[in-house]
């Protein structure tokens, strides 16, 4: 592949920052750029998780990894990781996952105010912070791509999800107007979207006990993708500058009744968790 052709396509030998890349879809993001002949920073809260997927990632011999231990949701670690990043892969990054999320659960008013704040420091102000610190450098650079790692719950507005919807939605606005900003500059932003993926989220979720074991039969039987397939699927969006990326059919169905017929879609929403409810 010719070196122009590499810059128009932010995933091929990426020098790369994967935020929460310890687990499910991050640690399959940073499979997927060593897998296109990459180099990660396996970014986690988790310092023992990011040394395990860099250990895998450079048993695989194809690319180089390192792991990082840091909190997405503190701005001094943030601004450290983006300070360091580029001596710890020997050149500039030009790409940066910002996918490090939680989960949270339960009706407005039950969910605890310090269960809201959790959720939009590491869900949201993770990604405020990978913006913040990194699309400045990207910019000076002038390619590269960053995908932010949102939700259906983004657009979905499911009951009882109130805190992460919210945190979700944002991620799409931040996305959305960084797009915008940075239309032109040679970086191109996409924000994945998908409804159930199997991963480890919930052994950290903090959900109401009545509904732990809803959610983890979801994850066990609601699913239209592994997270290999979403990760692949949303750096081959990044390459084509797509910006809003809905891997799964159940997503997009979501996303065109919200759009075509909203009054409809939140009337139906709202029936089908009264009759859940009754
Ligand atoms: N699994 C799903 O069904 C699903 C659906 C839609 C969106 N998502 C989003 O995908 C992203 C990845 O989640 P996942 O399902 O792979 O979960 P996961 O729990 O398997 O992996 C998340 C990783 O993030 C790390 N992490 C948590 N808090 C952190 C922090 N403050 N700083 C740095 N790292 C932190 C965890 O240690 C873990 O390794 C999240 O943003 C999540 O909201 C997941």
């Amino acid at each position: 592949m010719s070196a122009k052709r590499k810059r128009l396509e932010p995933s091929r030998s990426a020098a790369a920052v994967v935020t929460g890349a310890g687990s499910g879809i991050g640690r399959s993001f940073a499979y997927e750029i060593v897998r296109r002949g990459g180099s990660v920073i396996c970014a986690d809260i988790d310092g023992q998780r990011a040394e395990e997927a860099a250990r895998t990632l450079l048993e695989l011999g194809e690319g180089h990894a390192v792991a990082y231990r840091c909190d997405v949701g503190s701005e001094k670690q943030m601004a450290t990781l983006a300070e360091e990043a580029e001596s710890l892969l020997g050149r500039p990054i030009t790409l940066v996952v910002n996918n490090a999320g939680v989960g949270v659960g339960g009706s407005i008013g039950q969910v605890p105010l310090k269960d809201w704040r959790w959720c939009l420091k590491v869900n949201l102000w993770g990604v405020i912070h990978g913006c913040h610190f990194f699309a400045p450098k990207l910019r000076a650079l002038g390619y590269g791509g960053i995908v932010n790692v949102a939700s259906a719950a983004g657009f979905g507005a499911a009951p009882e999800m109130s805190a992460y919807n919210v945190t979700k939605s944002a991620v799409l606005s931040l996305s959305e107007t960084l797009a915008a900003e940075l239309t032109g500059t040679g970086v191109h932003v996409s924000a994945l979207c998908p409804t159930v993926v199997p991963t480890n989220i919930l052994d950290k979720a903090r959900l109401p006990e009545s509904r732990s074991g809803f959610a983890s039969a979801a994850m066990r039987n609601w699913t239209f993708a592994t997270s290999d397939q979403v990760a692949r699927q949303t750096l081959d969006a990044l390459d084509r500058k797509q910006l809003y990326v809905v891997p799964q059919f159940d997503g997009r169905i979501m996303w065109r009744f919200k759009r075509y017929a909203p009054r409809l879609y939140a009337r139906t929403l709202g029936e089908a968790y009264r009759l859940a409810a009754d």
